[in-house]
């Protein structure tokens, strides 16, 4: 390893420690944050090598990290072993800072939530394997939700991870309510709930985020396991729970927290999403999901505006700071290195 990649390393390092605020090198005029989803351990991951090789600031794991699906703690242990074993796993841990939230496989079953009984032992075998300090708060309240905040010269940078299963109420199970079903060419497994009595992210993590976003921040990078942009399409996200969706919106505006961008992963393909509330403005979502899972079609999705990109691939997203308007570069690189998706957007854009 070079002085210089070791300096890196160090600084990675160093920024991973505290997970709150922290200075970086005067001179970094550009962030790139890399993130993804949905990796099945038993399979090489060379989307891992991929993402060492660029050297990004962040790698944000994006949930669906290993597929634990089990109530047996010690396969989940295990699971999380046979990723760390990987050489391009420890390969993306030396080159950048890992911050991660999970979704349901790793969380412990299939479209889990607030009834996976195992969801206390398998947070703390989550926190150790992503080397969480002891006396972070994520160990000491219930869920994993978390946020980082990180300055670049006087500007700053927001990371919000969402836990979306500790808390997460049932799913409505789709029961042929459509009465049209042409647009929906796959059996569909859920619909929206019609009353607003279930909650996604809990009354807890509603008051935490909402002390996050009143913080000062320019941009405020969501990082939410499941989709939060998408238009409903039978499968798990937050479309199922539209007034959670509408409380995100509300507080958005209650907050005046400028500069939102999401962040998710879940479904075995890229996209990006864009919703147009009224009164705001607009709320992008980057989907990054498939470091070795793909799917064989994407769902109808109006808000759609980028993709859907079906080859396994990682999300990034290069910050420059330089210009009195930073732009925000939103990509999705796939398993063959082409940059598929590319759309820019001013910070001026996230702006009421
Ligand atoms: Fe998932």
């Amino acid at each position: 390893m070079s002085k210089f990649l070791v300096l890196l390393s160090a600084f990675a390092l160093y920024s991973c420690a505290g997970a709150a605020q922290m200075a970086q090198p005067a001179g970094a005029t550009r962030t790139l944050i890399a993130f993804g989803s949905c990796a099945q351990e038993a399979k090489p991951q060379p989307i891992l090598q991929q993402v060492a090789d660029l050297r990004p600031d962040f790698f944000v794991y994006l949930g669906d990290n290993i597929y634990g699906d089990t109530y047996d703690m010690n396969v989940l242990r295990a699971k999380y072993a046979q990723l760390a074993a990987k050489p391009e796993y420890q390969a993306l841990r030396r080159a950048t800072t890992v911050l991660a939230t999970w979704d349901d496989h790793d969380f412990g079953w299939n479209d889990a939530g607030r009834h996976y009984p195992f969801a206390k032992a398998s947070k703390e075998i989550f926190l150790d394997f992503f080397e969480e300090p002891a006396d972070s708060d994520r160990r000491k309240r219930e869920g994993i939700y978390t946020s980082y905040l990180y300055h670049y010269g006087g500007k700053k940078l927001q990371i919000i991870l969402l836990d979306t299963r500790t808390f997460r109420d049932n799913l409505r199970n789709y029961r042929g309510e459509l009465h049209n079903q042409s647009r929906y060419f796959y059996p569909l497994d859920y619909f929206p709930h019609q009353t607003s009595d279930s909650t996604l992210l809990g009354e807890q993590q509603w008051r935490w985020l909402e002390t996050e976003l009143r913080r000062p921040a320019d941009l405020r990078i969501i990082g939410s396991s499941t989709q939060f942009g998408i238009e409903f399409n039978g499968y798990e996200a937050w479309a199922n729970f539209p007034h959670e969706q509408q409380r995100m919106m509300d507080l958005i505006q209650k907050t005046r927290a400028e500069g939102v961008l999401f962040i998710s992963g879940d479904v075995h393909y890229a996209e990006i999403s864009k919703i147009q509330p009224s009164g705001a403005y607009p709320i992008y979502d980057v989907t990054s999901s498939g470091i070795t899972s793909t799917w064989h079609f994407p769902t109808p999705n109006a808000h759609r505006i980028e993709g859907p990109v079906m080859e396994n691939h990682f999300g990034l997203l290069s910050i420059d700071w330089k210009p009195a308007d930073p732009l925000i570069r939103m990509e999705i690189i796939d398993i063959s290195g082409n940059s598929r998706i590319e759309y820019t957007v001013p910070l001026s854009q996230l702006r009421f």
